[in-house]
Parts: structure tokens; C-alpha cells; sequence
């Protein structure tokens, strides 16, 4: 090949990479992941325990990770968010916004590509807004799906949760692998499209997320572990 021809494949890759760079994002769907403290507790070591309601671990765009790391996470600018970043968000690992801090480097940078999402503020508050309209757990409770020693069909949880929002869930649990008749219930995923309405999310999707979740079998009882 000639410097010539080489020199023109590079320029059109530079022409790609900047419309590319141009486009507002490419992402197309938001994940609003939340988790049952009790199952991460038992796999992790909590600083957090005897949190008794789902909690945020996160707000994820489709596609993207790390997008801008010159954009660091400042909770002043999040200031009058804290108590309720507390309550719906905590870290349950440590006493730390180091959570919060990594979510905000990992996703938050590339939520922020959506003029609705483009601040600190705007991020945050917005996964708050939608974690309080979907108020999960009181919609498992009216559907009396409680953490107990009973266990659950997935169909029951699915229904419970398709039927109210009227789109699909991702409901991951944590696999045992002494026994084959068991999984715990750990984490929902509700997704939205980047105007924040409901939107299926894929059972398939190859981003996982988090170690040690995966989705839920259909045919294996669901253990929803009490405090
Ligand atoms: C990355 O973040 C910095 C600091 O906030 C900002 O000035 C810059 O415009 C951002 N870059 C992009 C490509 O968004
Ligand atoms: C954090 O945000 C506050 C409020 O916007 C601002 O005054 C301060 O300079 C920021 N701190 C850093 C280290 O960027
Ligand atoms: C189901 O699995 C969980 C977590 O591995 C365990 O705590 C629980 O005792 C198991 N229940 C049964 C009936 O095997
Ligand atoms: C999101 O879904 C709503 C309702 O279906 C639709 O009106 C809106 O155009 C969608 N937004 C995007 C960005 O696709």
C-alpha cells in the first residue's frame, strides 16, 4: 500500500472519530440498577449493614465507560442531595463517597453526554427522581413479594414487576453452586430511554454490570433473603 492510500484511510478515520466525537451520544438507553443490601452484604464485606429497602448501585448508559476522566466527582455540587444520596444510594461498603465517586467516573461521564444529564447535579438527581417514581419496593410489597425464608418463582417476581411498569425487568441473582435448587435474588435493573421513559431492557445484554450476578434462572425457586 502507498503512503499516499495509508495516509487516506487515516484521514478517514480521523473524519469518523470526530463525527463520532460530534454526535450528542450514542447511547441510547439508561439502566437504573438497583440492589438488595442484604445479598451484596453477604458477598462483600459492608461497613452498611441492616439496610432493609432496595438501594441504587446505579444509573448506567448502554453504551460508553470512563468517558471523560479530567471530570472529577465534587459532592459540593451535590450538596442538597446527600441525605437522600444516603438513604437511596449509600455505600455500603464504607463510610465514603468513594462509591458515588466511581459511579459518577465510570457512567455518570457518559450519561453526561445527553444535555439532560450534562452536570453533577443533573445525574444525580435525575436517578433519584426515577428510583422514587418507581418506588420498587413498596409495587414487590403490594405484590407480596417480602424478603422471607420463602421462596419465590421468578414468573411471580417478573409478572409482579412487567405488569406494573408495563415493560421488562433484568432481575439478576446470585447462583449457588453447592445447591443446584437455590438462587438469591440480588439486583433489578429498570431501563429508560434517553427522554426517561420506560423502556424494556434486554435479558441478553453483555454488559453484566457486577460480578457475581447474573440473571436469574427461570426454573430454580428465588430466595429473597430477610435481614
Ligand atoms: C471533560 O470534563 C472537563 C471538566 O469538566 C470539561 O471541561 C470538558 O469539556 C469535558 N470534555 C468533554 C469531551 O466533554
Ligand atoms: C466543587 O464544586 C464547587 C461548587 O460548584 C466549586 O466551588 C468547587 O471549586 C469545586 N471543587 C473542585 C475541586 O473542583
Ligand atoms: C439458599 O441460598 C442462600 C445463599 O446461598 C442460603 O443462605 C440459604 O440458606 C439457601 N437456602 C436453602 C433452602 O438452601
Ligand atoms: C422515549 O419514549 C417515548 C415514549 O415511547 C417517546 O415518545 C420518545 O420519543 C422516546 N425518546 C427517545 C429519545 O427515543
Amino acid at each position: 500500500m502507498s503512503n499516499m492510500s495509508l495516509s487516506c484511510i487515516l484521514l478517514l478515520c480521523l473524519a469518523v472519530a470526530s463525527a463520532f466525537a460530534m454526535s450528542p451520544h450514542l447511547w441510547t438507553k439508561l439502566i437504573l440498577t438497583h440492589h438488595w443490601p442484604n445479598t451484596f452484604c453477604s458477598m462483600n464485606p459492608c461497613h452498611h449493614p441492616n439496610v432493609e429497602h432496595w438501594t441504587l448501585h446505579g444509573f448506567w448508559p448502554d453504551v460508553g465507560n470512563m468517558c471523560n476522566n479530567t471530570w472529577n466527582f465534587n459532592s459540593t455540587e451535590i450538596e442538597d442531595l446527600l441525605p437522600d444520596m444516603q438513604k437511596s444510594w449509600p455505600d455500603l461498603l464504607k463510610a465514603s463517597s468513594a462509591f458515588w465517586k466511581h459511579e459518577w467516573s465510570k457512567h455518570g461521564t457518559c450519561a453526561a453526554k445527553s444535555l439532560a444529564l450534562n452536570s453533577q447535579h443533573k445525574y444525580f438527581s435525575k436517578a433519584l427522581e426515577l428510583y422514587h417514581k418507581l418506588d420498587l419496593d413498596s409495587i414487590l410489597k403490594k405484590f407480596d413479594i417480602i424478603p422471607s425464608e420463602e421462596f419465590y418463582k421468578f414468573s411471580q417476581i417478573e409478572q409482579a414487576i412487567e405488569g406494573f411498569y408495563g415493560v421488562k425487568p433484568k432481575i439478576q441473582c446470585v447462583h449457588s453452586f453447592k445447591n443446584d435448587d437455590n438462587q438469591t435474588l440480588g439486583q433489578i435493573e429498570i431501563c429508560f430511554n434517553a427522554t426517561f421513559s420506560l423502556l424494556d431492557c434486554e435479558h441478553d445484554i453483555s454488559f453484566t454490570g457486577t460480578p457475581g450476578f447474573s440473571v436469574c434462572d427461570h426454573n430454580i425457586p428465588i430466595y429473597y433473603p430477610p435481614l
